[in-house]
């Protein structure tokens, strides 16, 4: 199977999954990374594929007249790596219909919460905020709403009194790392089908 990586900074779950890749072989994986996406230049992410010989390529909002010729072009730069599966890592951008009708179903993304708690761009800071005594990670499918999408797998971290953001961002990431790692792998290699709101892996 293919997998695009979208990554909007430092890029470690795509690292994780380089990580795993590198090890286990493709073979047993079930994926490989084909391609390394983002929506900025000089981040960390695309340093890490480059590193790896992948392909990359940067999106720029601001480069477009419209958000909506940005999500085309987008739709267009991924679908030249032609993907089985595409997953957003700290891809920090909605996408918009044209990239869901392409990839809809096989757009992958993870989320530093446990959604429906804490959607969005703050997830980590809300729940601190709001005094959660557990947070962690969630993986689903990405549909057109925010971080509202079909979900296949969360994990669990414990919020510790001396927690600020970061500290407790990084203990989720742990998390979060070895979740996207197996989620990708296992549907990658069992396929799934996607019913309403529930996610069946084969
Ligand atoms: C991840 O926790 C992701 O869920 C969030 O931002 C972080 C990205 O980390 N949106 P990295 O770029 O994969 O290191």
């Amino acid at each position: 199977r293919r997998l695009v990586v979208l990554v909007s900074g430092s890029g470690t779950n795509l690292q994780a999954l380089l990580d795993e890749i590198g090890a286990a072989g493709v073979g047993a994986y079930g994926a490989e990374v084909v391609a390394v996406g983002a929506d900025r230049g000089g981040i960390e992410g695309l340093a890490r594929a480059e590193r790896a010989g992948l392909p990359t390529f940067v999106c720029r909002v601001g480069d477009f007249a419209t958000r909506q010729e940005w999500d085309a072009a987008l739709a267009e730069a991924v679908a030249a790596h032609e993907p089985d599966l595409v997953v957003s890592a700290g891809f920090m951008k909605i996408v918009g219909k044209e990239f869901l009708a392409r990839f809809g179903g096989r757009f992958v993304n993870t989320h530093p919460a446990l959604l429906p708690s804490f959607p969005g761009a703050h997830g980590v800071r809300d729940a601190l905020a709001y005094g959660a005594r557990v947070t962690g990670c969630t993986v689903h499918f990405v549909d057109d709403g925010v971080d509202t999408g079909p979900i296949i797998a969360q994990g669990v971290v414990e919020v510790r009194d001396e927690d600020d953001e970061s500290a407790l961002h990084e203990r989720i990431k742990e998390v979060e790392r070895r979740l996207l790692v197996e989620v990708v792998g296992r549907l990658a290699r069992n396929g799934y089908r996607i019913e309403g709101r529930k996610v069946v892996i084969q």
